[in-house]
């Protein structure tokens, strides 16, 4: 192992493991860390992430215990075979029988299908099903029903319940993800969550938050997700690609030399540097994050959604970004492995198979980032209104740049310039607002020759895709930047994290330098000064390289991976791991019987000139 001068201990002071937002996720953490993710049962939790977000007082008192206690198991079913993004096509429906106070749940047709909860195949005994409210007559929207799907004597399905799991997956397969059928199951009113809408028992109905409300659980969801699913998967394919890289040596620098370690290679830390940078990025900005939901959390449940806006466009943008990168970065430490990465007891593989389902659930990346475009057209023209006149609404902190003061050039002259927060994150919130502006104008010059607005919006989403794309660039580095003020009292461990930070921004810069060339904000001999800066800090940072992934503090066990051990024997684990392979225990293969079979099938056949 490297040695440094930097504490580990003190480094790891500042990575703190998940953090436990609304009380669920510290039980449920440990053993999901312990069993590198490998738990079943985790819908569980969402559902008491929505109980708790659109239940009342009294329907979380009484629901809450049965799941902590587990004398429930609860899963929650959105998604439909026919729908999953488009939340206003799903199918299913609740009418509500005043007669009996009863909604009667049902799914009209194939497609009305629940598709892909987990936990549903086989252990969940309740489902919170969200269906098309239909009361005294109107349609009313998508709302969230409790619904008890097996029986707790025997686990049997209840009657009008079809159930069971939907086959196999690229990942996951320990969660039994399933379809669910409902012929006009009827659950009582009481079973409606009502802290959003409420059907009297007359049948009428009662709004009390705005169309959105409905949606709150998913923005719950995705803050914890990412410091609890997305990203440790990034995480712990850096350490095992880090901790392999200064093993494996292969070729030599120079004939003389001894063979190098593969991390000594340049394009090795090009390919890993920026991803142990983005995974120390993501983690404060996470951290942020859940500490803003946090502060804000009760006071949407008091129906104060005025902080709503920046919390949904800045939780959507992130899983989107977060998901992608993580993706991405997992891919590239996998191939950094070279072949041993390819094989499964590397651990890298199921990393990558896992973190590729992140882009679609809990919001399909594309569509995600589409909304936080939304977000940020709406924002953009704020500040063009009435500039001067009456005093503006001020943006929310996130976009408050889009107000800012323009700066036309980067003022950066020589390469250390560019190893400055302030100048890449003025430099980050250049080009975001140049392209939100852009995407604005086509926008308008579409409406203004005559295209509706939902075509004009059509025609405009690839431009809108790229702006919501910079913007989120922008917030994980200012949020590092951020983050790094916060550490003065450990200059220490500061130098080693700005180090990092510079990193990030910089390989951002370098890897889309076409839109900071497009306007001349950067010259060409600016970018190059800014690669000179990127080249000097994998230098810097390869001294520190291993520790900063050893205070991401994942055990042996929980990497699960023959290359990525904290005691770097790669070579005898692969072996010893190897050996357990059960096709080596087979006695008579099958290679053998076939050449058998061939030896009497040509005694039988007449000779033949091949
Ligand atoms: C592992 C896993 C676990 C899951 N667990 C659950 C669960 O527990 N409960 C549950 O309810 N669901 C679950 N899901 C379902 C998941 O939430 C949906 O698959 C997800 O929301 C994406 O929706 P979709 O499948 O309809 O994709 P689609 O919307 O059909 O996406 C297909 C393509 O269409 C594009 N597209 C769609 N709409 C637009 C648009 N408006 N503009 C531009 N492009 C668009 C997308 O970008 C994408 O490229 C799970 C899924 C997976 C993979
Ligand atoms: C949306 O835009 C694309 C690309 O310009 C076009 O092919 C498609 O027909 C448009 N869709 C609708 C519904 O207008």
């Amino acid at each position: 192992m490297e040695v440094s001068l930097i504490s580990f201990t003190l480094l790891r002071q500042c990575v703190p493991g998940p953090l436990s937002p609304i009380g669920y996720s510290t039980t449920a953490s440990r053993p999901n860390r312990a069993l590198s993710g490998d738990v079943a049962l985790s819908i569980h939790g969402v559902f008491l992430k929505a109980l708790r977000s659109l239940g009342t007082e009294e329907q979380i008192a009484k629901w809450d215990p049965l799941c902590k206690n587990n004398q429930i198991i609860a899963t929650y079913a959105q998604t439909e075979l026919g729908h999953g993004t488009f939340l206003q096509g799903l199918e299913t429906e609740a009418t509500y029988d005043a007669a009996t106070q009863e909604f009667v749940i049902h799914s009209p047709t194939l497609t009305a299908t629940k598709w892909w909860p987990g936990d549903l195949g086989r252990s969940a005994t309740h489902a919170l099903v969200q269906a098309q409210l239909i009361c005294s007559g109107a349609r009313r929207g998508m709302h969230a029903f409790i619904v008890p799907i097996r029986s707790l004597q025997d686990h049997t399905p209840l009657p009008g319940i079809t159930v069971g799991d939907i086959g196999p997956k690229m990942d996951f397969d320990q969660m039994d993800n399933g379809f669910l059928q409902l012929n006009h199951v009827r659950v009582p009113r009481e079973n409606m969550l009502s802290r959003f809408a409420q059907v009297l028992p007359d049948g009428t109905y009662v709004k009390l938050g705005t169309a959105q409300s409905n949606y709150l659980p998913m923005v719950v969801v995705r803050v914890e997700l990412l410091l609890g699913e997305i990203l440790p998967l990034l995480q712990k394919a850096c350490v095992i690609a880090m901790r392999y890289s200064v093993i494996r040596r292969q070729s030599q620098l120079q004939p003389s030399d001894q063979e190098a370690k593969v991390l000594d290679y340049q394009t090795q830390q090009q390919k890993l540097f920026p991803q142990l940078a983005i995974s120390y990025a993501f983690h404060f900005l996470a951290v942020s994050l859940l500490e803003f939901f946090q502060r804000s959390y009760s006071a949407i449940l008091n129906r104060d959604f005025s902080i709503l806006p920046e919390l949904h466009a800045l939780s959507t943008g992130m899983k989107a970004m977060m998901s992608d990168f993580c993706t991405q970065g997992a891919e590239m430490c996998r191939r950094a492995c070279g072949g041993h990465g390819y094989s499964k007891l590397s651990g890298l593989p199921s990393l990558v198979t896992k973190v590729s389902a992140s882009c679609t659930y809990e919001g399909e990346n594309t569509v995600l980032y589409l909304q936080v475009a939304r977000f940020l057209v709406k924002n953009y023209l704020q500040t063009q209104m009435s500039p001067g006149s009456a005093p503006q609404r001020s943006l929310p902190p996130s976009v408050a740049y889009l107000a800012a003061p323009v700066l036309a050039r980067c003022p950066a002259q020589r390469a250390a310039d560019f190893l400055c927060p302030e100048l890449y994150t003025t430099a980050w919130a250049h080009v975001a607002a140049r392209l939100i502006k852009d995407s604005v104008h086509h926008l308008q010059t579409l409406t203004q020759s005559g295209a509706d607005q939902h075509e004009a919006w059509n025609q405009t989403t690839v431009i809108h895709l790229q702006a919501a794309k910079a913007h989120c660039y922008y917030v994980t580095v200012k949020g590092f930047a951020e983050a790094l003020e916060k550490l003065e009292n450990e200059p220490a461990i500061q130098q080693v994290l700005k180090r990092l930070c510079d990193l990030h921004a910089i390989h951002g810069i370098l890897t889309n330098s076409g839109d900071f060339l497009h306007d001349s904000f950067l010259s060409g001999a600016q970018v190059d000064m800014a690669r000179t800066a990127y080249l000097d800090l994998l230098c810097l940072i390869r001294k520190d390289a291993i520790l900063l992934t050893d205070a991401f503090d994942f055990t042996d066990q929980c990497l699960n991976s023959a290359l990525g051990c904290y005691d770097g024997n790669v070579y005898e684990r692969l072996f010893q791991w190897a050996q357990k392979s059960p096709t080596n225990t087979q006695v008579v293969g099958w290679n053998y019987k076939l050449r058998k079979k061939a030896e009497n099938r040509q005694r039988t056949l007449p000779m033949r000139n091949i």
